[in-house]
């Protein structure tokens, strides 16, 4: 295999020095504004040094953003080359396009980095709907988060100083806002749902809730109660109906979630045959996120393609009702108060987002009953 390897940072620089090694793939062009000089590998600054190189069958495009790495990406499969990426947001973002070109063209794509990092969830997740139907999946998708909602359980730090310290660490997005919004969680929970349950899932219909308004305040009410706060995704599927949502949640003191300390991410599926299956490890980072787009290669290499064909459009319900942790002006039904916030009657997913995106000031969480 002959790899053009689109980027030289934190992940492009752990694929280059993985394949070194491996006599079964070799990356021939490395796509890099910088001067950098290579023993075993080109460095070329235009992309059409590798999009019109005959010799070159697989583009790993590990850039980040949007732009061009959709177009770079797009330009290469249409160009019938293999595709392997870590980009979740492009993955997520142009599904709709890059997995049909893919399926039509007949190369091989595939983004196991993409989610979880070093942790094979898609590519589990491809082994796991050969045998079973997976009914939900969902958990810690995002280690920024939950590296601050730690810091401020375990150490009493304050969100301001956390949100600093994993930006210094390398763990929150270029834009932090992909982190502590939970847009990052919500395309990594896109793209588990579509591979899980077989659907395109519209994602108007998957709301999100971020941490941004977290509070020290927030957090005692928490303590008080048993209870701890991370950013947890969920989706479900059962009899062509599926749900889909990312909010802070409060978990038991007990629960597996409630013990993921640091950057760490646990994400969980139900299966039918399998029951809970929990797989947990580093989300992010140069080696571990590397790890995976060289499994990818190897995948392609054995003649791999995406882990689920693409599916029907389907649209969320979130009429599920769960009862919700509020500091703001809610006016709806309330069960008590914790200080200054409010624990909800039961309430719709769909209605308490809606409230939420008229109330953005407002910390939210859903409170997890065992
Ligand atoms: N910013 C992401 C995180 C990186 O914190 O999990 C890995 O996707």
């Amino acid at each position: 295999m002959k790899i053009g390897l689109l980027g030289f940072g934190v992940v492009g620089r752990g694929v280059y020095e993985i394949t070194a090694s491996r006599a079964d793939m070799q990356v021939a062009k490395v796509l890099c504004l910088e001067d950098i000089a290579l023993p075993d590998a080109k460095a070329v600054k235009d992309f059409n040094e590798i999009l019109t190189d005959s010799s070159i069958d697989t583009v790993v495009e590990a850039m980040g953003g949007l732009h061009p790495a959709y177009e770079f990406v797009r330009a290469a499969m249409e160009a019938g080359k293999n595709v392997v990426t870590s980009n979740k947001a492009l993955v997520c973002t142009f599904y709709d396009e890059l997995l049909p070109l893919a399926e039509s063209k007949g190369i091989k794509f595939r983004s196991t980095a993409a989610v979880g990092g070093g942790i094979g969830w898609l590519s589990e997740l491809e082994r796991s709907r050969r045998v079973q139907k997976i009914s939900q999946v969902g958990g810690i998708m995002n280690g920024t988060c939950n590296y601050i909602l730690d810091n401020m359980t375990r150490r009493g730090m304050s969100y301001d100083d956390a949100l600093k310290q994993a930006q210094k660490l390398g763990y929150a997005e270029a834009n932090p806002s992909a982190d502590v919004d939970g847009i990052d969680t919500w395309h990594k929970l896109l793209l588990s749902a579509n591979i899980a349950f077989g659907v395109t899932l519209d994602r108007n219909t998957v709301p999100v809730a971020g941490i941004r308004n977290i509070r020290a305040e927030d957090v005692e009410n928490f303590k008080a109660h048993g209870l701890v706060c991370k950013l947890i995704s969920t989706a479900k599927c059962a009899d062509g109906v599926c749900s889909a949502y990312v909010q802070p949640t409060l978990v038991q003191e007990g629960e597996p979630e409630a013990a993921v300390p640091m950057n760490y991410n646990l994400i969980t599926f139900l299966g039918e045959t399998s029951e809970r299956m929990s797989f947990y490890g580093q989300g992010a980072g140069r080696y571990p996120t590397a790890y995976n787009v060289v499994q990818d290669l190897v995948d392609v290499l054995a003649g791999k393609g995406f882990y689920a064909p693409y599916g029907s459009r389907a649209a969320a319900d979130n009429s599920e009702e769960l009862v919700y942790y509020v500091r703001g002006s809610w006016t709806g039904g309330v069960e008590e108060t914790w200080g200054n916030a409010a624990v909800t009657k039961a309430v719709p997913v769909s209605e308490m987002h809606a409230w939420l995106k008229e109330n953005p000031d407002a910390f939210i969480a859903a409170i997890r009953q065992m």
